[in-house]
Formats: structure tokens, sequence, C-alpha cells
């Protein structure tokens, strides 16, 4: 038999995968035949990442090949992984979702995660397929501010990927870290564990067609939201903080680390939480304790919106630890803020999206 591309692929044509039972080529499994002086090579691409059938494919493969060219031919067979890869990401649950929405802030503890929940749930409300990812890795509040701290989320198998069920709550999907692991002990991770467990909760979650989902962030400006800007096309990003002057500090360094030349995701606007005080009692009474208006004189300075004020009502801080979140209810102060909230950034996506072409995962070099 001639040895020539031709006739190497007839012959692979008698390689059966079996669990598949069809032929290597049929599958698609050859992706590169060269055939010539120097010998033979192949790289196959098997249906499965770590394909259990590999080596017994590459055997049959070798022994076919030298069966008919002869043992003193060389040959090789490579399997290769890369392109599984390049499936993965094509078939990741975020495919069909319309808006991605970081909800950032440079400081810790000025309440991305309670404007995370409640933008989400109010958005929800308008009619729209929402949903949370929370991509705190390190420490997720979000079983507890909805009350989902006993969820396990199903596992189901499909195409050989494993794909998790989010949960569905509050008319939002919701998929959190702390879904599997225990939320009342700190998460230790090194750096890249880290960001595997984040890549998995994006890419695995079967989160079906959406029009947004909003992904709470670790506070600062880390390697979390490197990964972040890497794996998902982001439309844009909100900036949460409060009015007082160290909090304004950050969310300056918040809008830099997303107008960054190699990142360049649009800010959508900046939120401020605990715009004032209003004791439950007196509802007309506003109290600046943080300061008053430090959020618009930044968005001003840097031509953002301001997207909304969220007043400080102890409400809100109960709401969360009972995961029961307050723009559940829009007759509320705060349930009517968050509404407000929700149009305005609708608004601010819709606009963004008139105006800037779709946004792409920024490529970041090592
Ligand atoms: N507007 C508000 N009124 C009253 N309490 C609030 C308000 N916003 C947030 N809180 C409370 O402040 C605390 C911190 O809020 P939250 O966890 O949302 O902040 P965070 O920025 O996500 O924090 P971290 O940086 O730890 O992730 C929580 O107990 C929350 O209930
Ligand atoms: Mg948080």
């Amino acid at each position: 038999m001639e040895m020539n591309k031709d006739t190497v692929l007839t012959l692979l044509k008698e390689i059966i995968h079996p669990e598949k039972k069809q032929d290597i080529v049929s599958l698609g499994c050859v992706k590169r035949i060269a055939a010539g002086d120097s010998g033979i090579e192949i790289e196959l691409v098997l249906p499965r990442k770590h394909d259990p059938f590999g080596s017994s494919i590459k055997r049959n493969v070798l022994s076919l090949l030298e069966q008919h060219f002869g043992k003193t031919t060389p040959i090789t067979v490579t399997l290769l992984e890369e392109e599984q890869k390049k499936n993965v990401s094509e078939k990741s649950g975020i495919s069909s979702i319309k808006n991605i929405i970081a909800v950032s802030a440079g400081k810790g503890g000025v309440g991305k995660s309670t404007v995370a929940v409640n933008l989400a749930i109010a958005v929800a409300l308008q009619g729209y397929r929402t949903g949370l990812l929370d991509a705190d890795v390190y420490g997720p509040s979000v079983p507890i501010m909805t009350g989902s701290t006993d969820y396990k989320p199903f596992v189901k198998e499909e195409d050989g990927l494993q794909k998790m069920i989010p949960l569905d709550k509050f008319g939002i999907r919701i998929m959190s870290i702390g879904f599997f692991v225990d939320s009342s002990s700190p998460v230790i991770w090194r750096g890249p564990m880290a960001t595997n467990v984040l890549k998995q909760l994006i890419h695995q979650t079967d989160w079906g067609s959406m029009d947004y989902l909003f992904i709470d962030l670790p506070p600062g400006t880390g390697d979390i939201h490197i990964s972040i800007v890497q794996e998902l096309p982001l439309t844009g990003a909100v900036i949460v903080s409060t009015p007082q002057k160290v909090a304004l500090a950050d969310v300056v360094k918040g809008i830099e680390m997303f107008r960054a030349d190699k990142i360049n995701v649009p800010v959508l606007g900046i939120i401020e939480n605990m715009a004032w005080f209003t004791p439950e009692e007196m509802p007309s009474h506003r109290y600046y304790i943080f300061g008053k208006e430090g959020c618009r004189k930044v968005a001003e300075k840097y031509h953002v919106p301001l997207l909304g004020q969220i007043p400080l009502v102890m409400g809100l801080t109960e709401a969360g630890d009972e995961g029961i979140p307050v723009a559940l209810d829009q007759e509320t102060q705060t349930g009517k803020a968050f509404h407000e909230l929700s149009l305005a950034v609708i608004k601010a996506v819709e606009e963004r999206n008139r105006t800037l072409p779709p946004s792409k995962k920024v490529e970041v070099k090592k």
C-alpha cells in the first residue's frame, strides 16, 4: 500500500472509539496527518478531555499502521488537549448571556454583595432573565444574603462535560462557591486554585439563556479581577462606594483598573451606598453621616453616571443576615431605591450597547 495522507486516513476509519461506537475519522478526531519519507505523524483530539480510551486508541492506530507500512516506518501519534479547551469554552454555560456586568468596589465592606444581590433581583422584577455569580471565592456572602446556605447544586453531564445547575430563587439564577464549601469557615485558596475554581463556576454552570448576569466581585483589584476579564466578555462594570473620602479614593482606583489600556471594560457608573442614614421610623429624615454627594463629585469628574443612591437603613443589614433581600418589596424605602437603580443600570447598559462594540475577553500576556 502506498503511504500517503489518503491511505492513512482510509486506514484510520477502521479504528472505532469503544464508547462512541463510531470510527475516529467520522467523529472528527483526526486533526492532522503528515505522511512522507520521514514517516507518519498523526494528531488526534478525542471526544473527551482525558479520554479514558486515549491510550488504547493510540495503541490500535500504531499497530494498524505498522501492519500496513512495516515496523521500521517511524510513526508518531499525539493526543492533543488544546483543541479540547476550545470546545469547553464554546460549550461554556455563558454562551447565551446577553449582558455581563461586574459589581466592583476598590474597598471592602462598602456593600458590593448587598448591591449585587438586590440589583439582580430588581432587574429580574422588570421581567429580564437574570443571574448572579458570586465571584468572591475567598469570602462568598451570597448564600447567606439569599438564605441558601444549604443549597447543594445538582451536577449533570452533557457531552462529556459536567454542568452545575444554579439555584433558582427570588426569580434569579444564583451560583456561588459557598454552595460547595462550608460558608461558616473562611475559604483559603492559593491564588491559582481560586482562579481555577472561579473558571469552573463561570463555564460549568448551566446558566441557560439570560439577559443579565451580575457578578459580585471580591474587594480590591487582584487576581480574581484579572481572571474575570480574561474569562468573560464583560459588558461593563458598576462601582459601589460609600460617600466618604477614603472610599472615594478607591473608586478612582476601580475606574482606572477597568479603563486601563489592556483591560478596557466600560465603566457604566457609580452606585453610592449608605448615601445617608434614614431611621426606619422617620423615613423623611436624611442624615449625611458619611458626607454628602461624594460619589456625585467623582462621577462628574470621571464622566460616568451616578446610577443610584441607596440609603443606610437598619433593615438592610437584618434582611441580609436573614437572607430575604429588600429589593423583593418595592414598597419599602430601600426596595424603591433598588428599583430606581435597576432602571438606571438597564438604561446605561442599553446606551452602552448602542454606542460601543460588544466586549471581548481580555488577552492578558503572562
Ligand atoms: N445600605 C445599607 N444599609 C444598611 N446596611 C448595609 C447597607 N449596605 C450594606 N449593609 C451591610 O453592610 C455589611 C457589608 O455589606 P456587604 O457584605 O454587602 O459589603 P461588601 O462590599 O460585599 O463586603 P466585602 O468586601 O466583605 O465583600 C453587611 O452587613 C450589609 O448588610
Ligand atoms: Mg461582598
